[in-house]
């Protein structure tokens, strides 16, 4: 068993890797910064490049797991107002948010197509739920959370149908606390605001329980379905 978690060089994603291997797992990671593979999503030929990296390598490859995500920068923030929608900003959500988890599926589809059970999870959020949105606000990163779910659908019932014992699932990870989170965690209900390891175990042992049947399925790290 072997899991290659892209973005597991910091956040969320070194949590999990790290919470994997304490369990005896092999892990691999995958990011800007370095880890076992160095990878950028905007970079279509690096998420190929990282896929035949791996599996040239790594027969036992039986997990991948994308935290790869993008809600502010330096000079960036989430738009409180469509007047603040930026194109720049929005095709950036987009590219990272839903355009690479979708490559990342097309550059390991051979392996999603052979493997035995193969596991694809990447975390979404709950403010990509279209029917869930009543607040409003953060454009970009909603819409392009949205379009990843659409994206992992897709990929899910295109595998189905050439690998049922294949898994797609889309997650969402509750308010962690991170560099992705921490200009926005004031508002957080006390005992909501997960640490890193809590959240990678939360999310490990939703991931750990559901089965191929299940594939598309949006789900939270407290095992609740997620309506689109
Ligand atoms: N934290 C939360 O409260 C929360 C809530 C809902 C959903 N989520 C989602 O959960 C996921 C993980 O979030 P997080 O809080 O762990 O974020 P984070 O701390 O900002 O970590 C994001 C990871 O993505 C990597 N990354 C960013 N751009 C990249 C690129 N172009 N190429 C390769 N790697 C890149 C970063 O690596 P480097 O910067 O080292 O390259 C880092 O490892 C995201 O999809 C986020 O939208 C988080």
């Amino acid at each position: 068993m072997a899991t290659l978690i892209i973005g597991g060089t910091a956040g969320i994603g070194a949590a999990w890797a790290e919470h994997r291997r304490a369990q005896g797992e092999a892990v691999w990671v995958a990011g800007r910064r370095g880890g076992d593979w160095r990878v950028d999503v905007t970079d279509p030929e690096s998420i190929q490049a990282l896929a035949d990296a791996v599996l040239a390598e790594s027969e036992a490859l039986t997990s991948i797991i994308n935290t790869v995500g993008f809600l502010h920068s330096d000079g960036v923030r989430p738009e409180k107002s469509i007047r603040q929608l930026d194109p720049a900003n929005a095709l950036l959500s987009y590219q990272i948010n839903a355009l690479a988890p979708a490559l990342i599926g097309k550059a390991f589809w051979s392996w999603l197509r052979k493997a035995e059970r193969p596991v694809y999870a990447s975390l979404s959020a709950r403010v990509g739920s279209i029917s869930d949105n009543r607040l409003g606000g953060w454009h970009s990163y909603r819409a392009s959370k949205a379009a990843q779910n659409m994206m992992l659908t897709n990929l899910a019932i295109e595998l189905r149908r050439v690998n049922p014992g294949a898994t797609v699932v889309i997650m969402h990870p509750g308010t962690v606390d991170t560099d992705l989170s921490k200009p926005f965690q004031a508002g957080v209900a006390e005992g909501k605001l997960f640490t890193r390891p809590q959240a990678a175990a939360q999310l490990d042992e939703v991931l750990r329980s559901i089965e191929p049947a299940q594939s598309g399925l949006f789900v939270d790290w407290n095992h609740q379905r997620i309506a689109f």
